[in-house]
């Protein structure tokens, strides 16, 4: 379960209570609405969408992130990054998670177009405890496919490539691509959030980056058609988050799809979990994404480190564990 930074936590409490509850959850709804329809203008359209995103959204897109940073994280254990650029970062969920992943960051810059997500996202880091994010720097810029910036060792792309025109997005990966020591993107693990992904994912390839998650392979996606690659993140509700999205849960769990590729070498897992695995008394059925595909593999008592293993591995991680 990744939860948000106590700092973090505590600076948002504090935020929220400038608001209405009523008007929260009025603009909560709203964005679930906008969210599940193709994009025609900006999802985020005042201050409310901007601290209702920050009390519903950003706990879910930081545990999405941070899981997908720690799978990247493990493929290239030598990787230290010192510079991150966050590409439409909106509140800042996917810096607070770079930071967690990576403490080793010393400078961030953030890239987002509305004013209230980058005035929220700004004052909401002054309260990190870690220091690159509380000094870091928020741009209020449109991303467009223009030439490529200065070389940066991170750049993150979470959940806004679904926000952009079609015709933009390529380009813009390209260039992003041409920029990052290792670029992450995540997406909403819906069928189209996927396809986007993968998109991604083939102009990454074809630019020579390594994939360092989550696929343990540079090949075809073996899913079969009307299957997608995507994993879940939990995360906790507290009270307020419960009452603005009227669910009685303590947690919720996040689907997302991402890809993590880096210009260094990677070392990939051998095999993904693409489901959460059926366990039964002695004896887990795992599906794997595996070098030669999608397979099924039973692990039994009689393997007994492997069988713990088992017992012990989530849907999304290494298999076997790294
Ligand atoms: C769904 S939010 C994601 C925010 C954040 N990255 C996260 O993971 O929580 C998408 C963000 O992308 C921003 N955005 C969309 N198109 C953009 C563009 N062309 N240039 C800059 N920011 C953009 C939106 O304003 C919004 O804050």
């Amino acid at each position: 379960m990744y939860v948000l930074p106590a700092e973090l936590r505590h600076a948002l409490a504090e935020e929220l209570e400038s608001h209405r509850e009523q008007d929260l959850a009025a603009s909560a709804a709203e964005l679930t609405a906008r969210y599940h329809r193709p994009f025609d203008r900006p999802a985020l359209r005042s201050a409310t969408d901007v601290a209702a995103y920050a009390a519903v959204r950003m706990p879910a897109t930081f545990a999405a992130v941070r899981f997908a940073l720690a799978e990247a994280a493990s493929a290239v254990p030598d990787f230290a990054p010192e510079s991150q650029l966050d590409v439409g970062g909106g509140t800042g969920a996917a810096v607070w998670a770079a930071a967690d992943c990576w403490p080793s960051l010393r400078e961030i810059a953030v890239l987002e177009r509305d004013r209230s997500a980058a005035q929220l996202g700004r004052s909401l880091a002054a309260q990190a405890e870690h220091p690159a994010v509380r000094r870091a720097e928020w741009r209020q810029a449109e991303v467009g496919s223009g030439p490529a910036g200065a070389p940066v060792d991170l750049v993150t792309l979470s959940y806004v490539l679904g926000e952009l025109p079609e015709a933009v997005r390529e380009p813009l990966v390209r260039r992003l691509a041409e920029e990052a020591g290792m670029l992450v993107i995540v997406e909403p693990g819906s069928p189209d959030g996927y396809e986007r992904v993968l998109a991604a994912r083939d102009v990454l390839i074809g630019l020579g980056l390594r994939v360092a998650a989550p696929c343990p392979h540079e090949g075809r996606c073996p899913l079969a058609e009307g299957d997608w690659c995507h994993f879940a993140a939990r995360l906790p509700r507290d009270s307020l988050h419960r009452r603005l999205k009227a669910g009685s849960l303590g947690f919720e769990d996040e689907k997302f799809s991402y890809v993590a590729a880096t210009r260094a070498g990677a070392a990939p897992p051998e095999a993904r979990v693409l489901r959460h695995p059926a366990k039964r008394k002695g004896l887990v059925t795992l599906a794997l994404c595996a070098g030669g595909g999608r397979e099924e593999r039973n692990v039994s008592k009689r393997d007994g480190a492997l069988y713990r293993a088992a017992r012990d591995v989530e849907w999304g991680e290494a298999w076997p564990p790294m």
